[in-house]
């Protein structure tokens, strides 16, 4: 099997800032309430006129300037994503016409937040099976686009941005040791968008009862979280043959500080070991994890051989892990 390797990071998180203290002036909520639970005190919000595939080209861009590659020698985009430009065609295939790649295959996963492993694990059976050389791949959101601002359980908790990186195959011991992805539809009622599909087409009734926006029970979905984030890292980690001793970094899903330190408490990694940014953030579902390595990458945190697992959970339910090797 061939080992895959990141060669560059990029994203972008839009330039508005919405805070907890603006979110008290909209629901009732408080900065102390949202803190407490959730680890968050501010979210970057998307422009009126700013769709996924435009937060998209602008991480891709710069994943592109950080691989020091030509933009032309991709020759496929993969991009996670349950926030889509339009349900068809495709978010990048928006972010190809805009890269000026005409030609090259590019399609969405919908995988809610494990959207950068699950396409982390596409590329790495492309570039396997020959069929690809090197891969585009993206994760994010414009998730204030569909959420309910009326709804204080929910709108608190979500944010915008993209990230995305460069795979190829790895020309020494670097790269993409293990991958493990999961899923179970038995809890799909728990987090969804419930109108706009094939089962609840566009009516002005759906539009009133605000069925196109984020549903979630969110109780129930801190439970299985913290559950299948345990099992995914610790089943990576097997993979790979580790331990979370092994690990120099542990780059979580931010959706909640709490499920971030109860999984991090149980593959046996140390705080100061762990990502954290949903203070900034919020949850990104997609786009946690790559914003999160590109911001790590630009900081020059991420050395040569360094050891991170990185660890998503989101709607489906869909989770997944990775243990990669920098
Ligand atoms: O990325 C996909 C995966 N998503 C997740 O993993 C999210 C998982 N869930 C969570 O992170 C947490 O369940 C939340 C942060 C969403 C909620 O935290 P919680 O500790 O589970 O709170 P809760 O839902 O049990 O609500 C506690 C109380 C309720 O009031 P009562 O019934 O006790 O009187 C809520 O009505 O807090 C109330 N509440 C709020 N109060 C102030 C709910 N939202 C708010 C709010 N501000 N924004």
């Amino acid at each position: 099997m061939k080992q895959i390797k990141i060669i560059g990071t990029g994203s972008y998180l839009p330039e508005k800032i919405l805070t907890n203290k603006d979110l008290e002036k909209m629901v009732d909520t408080t900065d102390e309430w949202i803190t407490k639970r959730s680890g968050i005190k501010e979210r970057h919000i998307a422009a009126d006129n700013q769709a996924t595939s435009d937060l998209g080209l602008e991480a891709a861009k710069r994943a592109i300037e950080n691989a020091k590659i030509d933009k032309n020698t991709i020759d496929c985009i993969i991009f996670g994503t349950v926030t889509p430009d339009t349900l068809f065609p495709s978010t990048a295939i928006y972010v190809q016409k805009a890269l000026g790649l005409a030609g090259v295959p590019a399609f969405d996963i919908s995988a809610a937040c494990s959207g950068f492993i699950y396409g982390l694990a596409i590329a790495q059976g492309f570039i396997n099976n020959g069929s690809h050389k090197r891969i585009l791949v993206l994760g994010g959101e414009t998730l204030s686009k569909v959420t309910n601002w009326e709804d204080r359980a929910t709108c608190v908790l979500f944010g915008d941005g993209v990230g995305a990186a460069v795979v190829e195959e790895s020309n020494d011991d670097s790269g993409i040791v293990s991958i493990y992805l999961g899923g179970d539809g038995n809890m799909s009622n728990l987090l969804y968008q419930p109108a706009g599909g094939s089962r609840i087409p566009a009516t002005e009734e759906s539009v009133k009862n605000k069925l196109h926006t984020i549903h979630m029970e969110g109780n129930e979905v801190y439970k299985h979280a913290v559950n299948a984030m345990a099992e995914a890292a610790k089943r990576a980690l097997e993979m790979a043959g580790m331990t979370g001793e092994d690990i120099t970094y542990f780059i979580p899903h931010q959706a909640n500080i709490r499920i971030i330190e109860t999984t991090a408490k149980f593959v046996n990694v140390p705080m100061e070991k762990v990502f954290v940014n949903i203070d900034r953030t919020a949850n990104t579902s997609a786009g946690t994890i790559p914003t999160a390595l590109d911001e790590m990458n630009r900081k020059g945190m991420l050395k040569k051989g360094d050891i991170i697992l990185i660890d998503a959970f989101g709607a489906g339910f869909s989770w997944g892990a990775a243990v990669i090797r920098w």
